[in-house]
């Protein structure tokens, strides 16, 4: 179980942050949480717009899990900050695979894992010294957004009186959070460790029930696919137009209209 959160009222990235005190020896399960940033990163070098209003944190973790476990570690993320968000605020989010929750149609949390120090392990495999596990949920309905993310954003809609009931909100979030994603790594790790895949059937069905894309038509990797869904280590399987499925284990899936 985690409880350490270092907060900061503004800072230019919690990645960033997150990542010069891994290098200086900050524990597994580290907070670093801010109300604002100047520099939110997402994936594929996107910004990630960060007023205050939103949770964004970053998770230093040391899992004992292969480097192979990229893509199942943001699965993992994504279940926990889903349940998180639930125990928070009773708001039931769908998950889009890899690193996006949907509320009401819009997103309104991205997931940015990254790795460092590719290093062997105890026994022998490669392993990630540290992952900077990075979250951004627009949580306050207050929160606005930049032109061209007002289509696909949106927020939890909560309301707050003022800058202590966000920050004790935004808190508690976190530790939730942070409870959650410690569960599902020492699962990993378990499942790992006993030689199975990185995820048990029921998590894979429980995952698969909240995949917004399931069964749907997306465009994965520039190409026109169905999402069947998640497999024990990850992935997502699709069925191509030729009738062949394939696993995906990285790349972003696109809903928008083709
Ligand atoms: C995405 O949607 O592409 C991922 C967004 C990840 C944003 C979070 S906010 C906290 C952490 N710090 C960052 O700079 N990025 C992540």
């Amino acid at each position: 179980m985690y409880d350490n959160i270092i907060f900061f009222d503004n800072l230019p990235s919690t990645n960033d942050k997150a990542k010069e005190l891994a290098r200086g020896g900050a524990p597994d399960g580290t907070v670093i949480l801010a109300l604002s940033q100047e520099n939110g990163r997402g994936r594929n070098g996107r910004q990630f717009s960060s007023q205050k209003g939103g949770l964004y944190m970053s998770l230093i973790l040391r899992p004992q899990l292969p480097v192979t476990s990229g893509a199942g570690i943001t699965v993992a993320a994504a279940t926990a900050v889903n349940r998180a968000i639930f125990n928070a605020f009773g708001i039931g989010t769908g998950i889009k695979w890899v690193n996006d929750l949907y509320y009401r149609e819009k997103k309104v949390c991205g997931i940015l894992a990254e790795g460092f120090d590719i290093a062997a392990g105890d026994d022998g495999k490669p392993r990630f010294g540290f992952i900077i596990l990075g979250i951004g949920v627009n949580v306050s309905g207050d929160l606005e957004f930049p032109a061209e993310l007002s289509e696909i954003a949106g927020t939890l809609e909560q309301k707050f009186k003022d800058g202590n009931e966000l920050k004790k909100a935004l808190f508690d979030l976190a530790l939730n959070i942070q409870r959650e994603v410690s569960e599902e790594i020492s699962a990993m790790e378990k499942n790992c460790r006993t030689g199975g895949d990185l995820f048990s059937r029921q998590f894979v069905d429980n995952y698969n029930e909240k995949f917004i894309a399931r069964n749907k038509e997306v465009i994965i990797g520039g190409r026109k696919a169905v999402a069947l869904g998640i497999e024990g280590n990850g992935g997502l399987t699709v069925l191509l137009p030729d009738g062949k499925e394939e696993i995906i284990t990285s790349g972003e899936v696109s809903l928008r209209p083709f």
